[in-house]
This record gives C-alpha cells, structure tokens and sequence, in this order.
C-alpha cells in the first residue's frame, strides 16, 4: 500500500486547438439578420441547393461559381467584418497575415429533423459560421471531432485500446466537443478540423452563414516554398 502523500500528480493538455469566437453587435447583427432573411425569401432558384446528405437543409450559393458575398453585394459590410476578424484570429495566435481572401460564402437554413454529417472543408486555411438565427433550446450546435480520438480510431494498424469509461467525460475521451454557439456570433476554425451535428434540430430555421478563407500570402517565412494569390 501506498501511502497518499508518495507523489502529487498533474496531467496537462497539449496540442491546443484555437477556436475564434467573435460577437457582432446587437445593432449590426438585427441589420445583416434581417438582409438575410429577405435574401432567403426572394432569391432566385439558380442560386438554391438541397443535397442528398442533407435532406432538410437548403443552401443558398453553395455552388461553384458561387458566393453570397459576390452574388449578393448587399451584404459587403458584413464580409467586410468578417475578414477583420479572420485577420485578427490568424495574429492572435501568432502568425502574419494583413490580407486574406473569402474564397466561398453560402447560406443554410436547417429545418427541424436535419443533422449536418461530419466532413471538413478543403482548399481553405481558416472557415467559419455566423449564427444569424439560432435558439440553444431548439437547434443543435456546431460540434468538432475530438482529433485524438479520431485519430486513434482512423487508423487502421493493429492498436491497443483501452476502454473508455463513460462515467468519466474528460477532453481526452470524448468524441466531439461543441462550442455553445450564440445567435449573433462568429466562430472561426483551422478549416481540416472535423465539424458537424448529429443531435437533430427540434425547429426549424437554424440559419447560418459559412466561409472558407485563405491567406493572400502563403509563405514558409523564407519566400521559398511561397504563393501569393492575385485577384
Ligand atoms: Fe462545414
């Protein structure tokens, strides 16, 4: 027997995972709120998708060749805060960038029994949700893959599990963790993070606005292994 004061004990996280989230102003999210409202009301039909793994959502500008920002020019301010507060997500966690480009922006409209699958946006560096309408008592949050987990799980070769012990939720066991989202606010995310809901939406109207960016400048820091994007 070992006796209780033999050692002291920590265990401390690493591999942090970065998740911005920015509130808009109350004056400024009722304003987009409402345009966005009205672009789900009136938009023309060549600009609407429903696809076969989301049944009960429909998407606005989800398209190639498509971006609500550049379809739907009324809505410039707010891509224009947006991409401040990607730039400002990008610093804040230690790296440069004064440029970056909103490279695809659509619109979805959750209705009640939709999930989202879980999947990944390629071909961006940072992507991100407005929750432009969204109550927590009817609609299922954002929720991202626990990487470790996954990854241990993805793997094919021979492994060793342990099993896990369901009476004890840590951040080291769990398979997702969500992120509590509030209607009015902007979550940014490194775009390869695994996100989705498979909690469905108890009503309908879970409306939101999704992004994928990408730094103007890509560089190693040395110019070598480097591309800037010219548009
Ligand atoms: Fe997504």
């Amino acid at each position: 027997m070992i006796n209780d004061d033999s050692f002291t004990k920590q265990i401390i996280g690493i591999n942090p995972e970065p998740i911005g989230i920015f509130d808009l102003h109350a004056s400024k999210h009722e304003e987009y709120k409402k345009m966005i409202i009205n672009i789900f009301e009136s938009a023309d039909n060549k600009y609407k998708q429903k696809f076969k793994t989301e049944p009960f959502t429909e998407h606005i500008c989800n398209n190639l060749n498509q971006n609500i920002f550049v379809d739907f020019p009324l809505l410039n301010k707010l891509k224009i805060e947006i991409n401040q507060m990607i730039i400002e997500f990008i610093k804040d966690i230690g790296y440069f960038t004064d440029e970056i480009i909103i490279t695809d922006a659509w619109l979805n409209n959750a209705s009640a029994k939709s999930k989202l699958e879980w999947h990944y946006h390629a071909n961006s560096v940072v992507s991100g949700n407005y929750f432009v309408n969204y109550n927590p008592n009817y609609h299922s949050p954002l929720l991202f893959w626990n990487d470790r987990v996954r990854l241990s799980m993805a793997e094919r070769f021979p492994s060793i599990q342990i099993q896990k012990n369901s009476n004890k939720n840590t951040v080291f066991n769990t398979n997702v963790i969500g992120t509590n989202p509030k209607e009015g606010q902007i979550i940014l995310w490194r775009s390869q993070l695994i996100h989705g809901y498979d909690l469905p939406n108890k009503s309908d109207n879970r409306l939101t606005l999704s992004f994928n960016s990408i730094p103007k400048i890509c560089t190693d820091g040395n110019g070598r292994y480097s591309f800037k994007i010219e548009v």
